[in-house]
């Protein structure tokens, strides 16, 4: 029983946070007179050479004492004596929990914040340094039009930029204190909660002592803006995946990104990327069985609530590996611009161009796109491309095609003529890396 229901292998690593929360509570319980001025140093000194011992991997750990919370003040009384026991006045582990919790994972929240703007930082160093790169852009994994590839590279800027915004809501509700709520019901002592909250650097306290040690909420933002973190980092980790094969060829990773086979030669496994792609799922795992422990538990605290440590840890803990490794990968890979050139010089890419072009001249559109896509079909026919159908040809489909036309199937001046604003014009890409760059300042 005891086995099954201790959290110390896991909660240990909130040794420290326990111990923060700790001093401050009981500096705050002798300011308010509830316990000697004398006691409560005794107290911090203890809890000092305590954090001493957590620091140096000398503290001895004892799974009798179910979790982080008694184990410490098990410490402290062998340490310190009775007075030691003084400690929990006008507290529970319910309220320590959470404190505990809301603690590490404001700071946790400000390390992978700064992960993410790093990344954010990375993509914006390659978009300047792909100018003047194109790239098929594809729908449905067809060939589409073509596109700068900074362009496509920002794309991920700013779906970061919506994840840090999620990432400030989670750190928001993370950043609530509290202590004082007790078991559930708050106490008889006359503790200032707003003095430890101060202490502490909270901004805000819990108005409700039962919602104080009932809420969860803020973990699961944290899991789910992490859920929407993984699924734009695994798209990311499928293109670059897609575009390093040999059908693609667009860029090649780092060979420290990637691995041999043990048995074919030839290959250059892109694992980093795959497995970053692969973690989602343990992300999403986590996020699910949050909300799943949570949902229907009446109030107040439930010991199932101890089941909110793992994943969160198991994610943190998977962010703050794959972050930077993800950005590591960008900046290492290469680029093929032969293959890149070769893929946007099929100038069925700049069909939509020679309808646009059509309509200027009178057509409606609905006609211009029917005219060109019998163009392509005659082209797909005879296996040639649009710039090598003769003008007289040409002038069968319109009479204005049968002049120069090749400035429509020209990709660079197909996109630059993209100038609309959040285009793939390098004019409108330069405007959007200007706005990037002034976020991120
Ligand atoms: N180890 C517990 C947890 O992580 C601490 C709170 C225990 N409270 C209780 N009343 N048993 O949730």
């Amino acid at each position: 029983m005891l086995h099954f229901t201790a959290s110390l292998p896991y909660d240990q690593r909130l040794a420290l946070c326990d111990i923060r929360g700790s001093i401050a509570h009981v500096q705050m319980l002798a300011e308010n007179k509830i316990i000697a001025v004398e006691e409560a140093e005794l107290i911090v000194n203890g809890l000092a050479g305590i954090r001493e011992e957590v620091e140096d991997d000398s503290f001895p750990y004892d799974l009798d004492f179910e979790d982080i919370h008694m184990n410490i003040e098990k410490r402290l009384t062998e340490k310190i004596g009775s007075v030691g026991g003084k400690l929990h006045t006008g507290r529970s582990r319910n309220d320590q929990v959470a404190l505990d919790t809301h603690l590490y994972l404001k700071e946790e929240i400000s390390t992978i914040d700064s992960l993410l703007k790093r990344l954010q930082e990375t993509l914006l160093d390659l978009a300047e340094l792909f100018q003047d790169v194109l790239i098929p852009g594809y729908t449905h994994l067809q060939r589409a039009q073509p596109v700068l590839f900074s362009h496509h590279l920002l794309t991920y800027f700013w779906m970061l930029k919506r994840d840090r915004e999620r990432l400030e809501g989670a750190y928001k509700r993370a950043d609530l204190m509290p202590l004082g709520a007790g078991a559930l019901a708050g106490t008889g002592f006359a503790v200032d909660r707003e003095q430890v909250a101060g202490k502490l650097g909270f901004g805000h306290l819990y108005e409700n002592s039962i919602d104080a040690v009932s809420d969860r909420d803020y973990i699961i933002e944290f899991m789910s803006f992490a859920s929407l973190l993984m699924m734009h980092l695994s798209r990311f980790c499928e293109e670059l995946i897609m575009w390093s094969s040999f059908e693609f060829g667009f860029i090649e990773l780092d060979d420290a990104h990637t691995t041999g086979s043990s048995m074919m030669p030839q290959k250059k496994n892109p694992d980093l990327a795959e497995l970053i792609r692969g973690k989602t799922g343990r992300v999403y795992g986590g996020l699910i069985s949050i909300l799943t422990v949570m949902k229907g538990l009446p109030l107040a605290y439930n010991k199932d609530m101890q089941e909110d440590k793992e994943g969160l840890f198991d994610t943190i803990d998977n962010l703050k590996a794959l972050l930077p490794l993800f950005a590591e990968m960008l900046q290492s890979m290469s680029i093929n611009k032969t293959r890149l050139q070769k893929a946007v010089d099929d100038d069925y890419l700049c069909a939509t161009d020679l309808a646009d072009f059509l309509v200027r001249q009178g057509l409606s559109f609905r006609d211009s796109h029917h005219v060109v896509g019998e163009m392509i079909a005659l082209c797909g026919q005879q296996g040639i491309r649009l710039r090598e159908l003769t003008p007289l040809k040409r002038s069968e489909f319109h009479p204005a095609l049968a002049g120069e036309i090749s400035f429509l199937l020209d990709p660079v001046k197909v996109v630059e003529a993209r100038r609309s604003r959040g285009g793939t014009a390098p004019s409108a890409v330069l405007e959007q890396m200007k706005i990037a760059r002034g976020l991120l300042s």
